[in-house]
């Protein structure tokens, strides 16, 4: 059954959905409801139908699939609404403002048999993938330290994001995508999360952060959220027992170094560099360093619609579960615990 897209809140996360949607066969946005009359005319003009009335829009049949992207504080209430309309929903990410609402969510979706996914588009960025399969085929090793980040030096946060009560703040915005990246390519159990959140230049809302997830089997990740960084690091930098990792951009630029036997130690003498005498950290010589390339990956954004399109038709399991969502949640909550009391927080 080809979708039937009807998209709520058509601003810039809504537009976006209109264009690349509709690349996918059998995938089409018919309608637009949005509380703003001028988002409204400008879906008319666009030859959609437009609606200024919820009710009106949920009574639509024609449409059997509505995408949310509104703000983050109505994504409840509106993705509940269309799943009682027996619509499929779509929520825009952070799926919510609490695990309560994920659950009163979820909760709709399952009563009115519909299927319910959070458009968690970054598990399909090229540098995530490149990662994702460097990790997973062992190419560094055993892995002991992930860092996941994202410098930006825009700084100041624009509209309703720079505002707490509509959910703003760059944990809920960045975090929530670097945080499901990390879970969906480590499965084992968090143990643990500490997290330190600074307003720098915005002052009602994070726009800095640094969270640490530790994994039961010992793994450390650490995410990082900066919009007011005028230098930056690496996008990753992934350590393991056998290589280290570092991806520079969202291009998926960078590479993998190894050295070609582990158990070739060089001298134990002191060496001289630029930072003294040292043996430990002294440069490793060329001849026992190997350079790999990166694993290729070249993922498709537009591969979340055809999921959601081909779980529809019973076809394929949905890869944006809903009990993944929740676990995503589960970190953010417990970093915004761990920045009010100053403490890790046990999972
Ligand atoms: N997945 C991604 O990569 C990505 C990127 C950007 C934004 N987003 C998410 O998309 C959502 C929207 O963000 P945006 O940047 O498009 O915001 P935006 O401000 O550009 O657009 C929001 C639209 O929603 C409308 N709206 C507000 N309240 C409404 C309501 N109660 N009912 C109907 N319409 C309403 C507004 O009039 C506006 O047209 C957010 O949840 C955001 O986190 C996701």
């Amino acid at each position: 059954m080809p979708i039937k897209l009807g998209i709520i809140g058509y601003g810039g996360m809504g537009g976006w959905h209109r264009k690349n949607a509709p690349k996918v066969d059998g995938v089409d946005v018919v309608a637009v409801y949005d509380i703003d009359h001028s988002r409204v005319e400008a879906a008319k003009e666009e030859g959609l139908k437009g609606y200024d009335s919820l009710d009106d829009f949920l009574n639509d049949k024609e449409i059997n699939t509505v995408l949310i992207a509104t703000p983050n504080h109505v994504h409840k209430e509106l993705a509940v609404a269309s799943a009682n309309a027996g619509k499929n929903v779509i929520v825009e990410k952070p799926v919510a403002m609490s695990m309560q609402e994920i659950d009163e969510m979820i909760d709709a979706s399952k009563k009115n048999n519909v299927v319910f996914t959070v458009h968690q588009n970054r598990r399909w960025d090229k540098d995530y993938c490149k990662v994702k399969k460097a990790v997973e085929d062992g190419l560094i090793g055993k892995v002991y330290t992930i860092e996941n980040r994202v410098h930006g030096s825009g700084g100041i946060i624009h509209g309703w994001r720079n505002k707490k009560e509509y959910g703003g703040g760059m944990l809920l915005d960045w975090g929530v995508h670097l945080i499901d990246q990390i879970l969906y390519m480590i499965p084992n159990k968090v143990v643990s999360v500490y997290a330190e959140l600074f307003s720098v230049i915005n002052p009602e809302v994070d726009d800095y952060f640094k969270l640490l997830m530790k994994f039961d089997n010992g793994i450390s990740a650490q995410v990082e959220v900066g919009t007011f960084c005028l230098r930056s690091l690496p996008r990753w930098f992934v350590g393991g027992n056998n290589g280290t990792l570092v991806v520079d951009d969202f291009e998926g630029h960078g590479g993998i170094t190894k050295i070609n036997n582990l158990a070739d130690e060089f001298g134990s003498e002191i060496v001289e560099t630029s930072a003294g005498p040292t043996r430990t950290f002294a440069p490793r010589p060329d001849e026992v360093k190997e350079e790999i390339e990166l694993p290729d990956a070249n993922p498709q954004w537009t591969d979340f619609y055809a999921n959601v399109r081909d779980v529809i038709d019973g076809k394929a399991e949905l890869i944006v579960k809903p009990e993944e969502v929740k676990r995503a949640y589960s970190i953010i909550e417990a970093a915004f615990k761990s920045n009010e009391t100053g403490k890790s927080v046990e999972l």
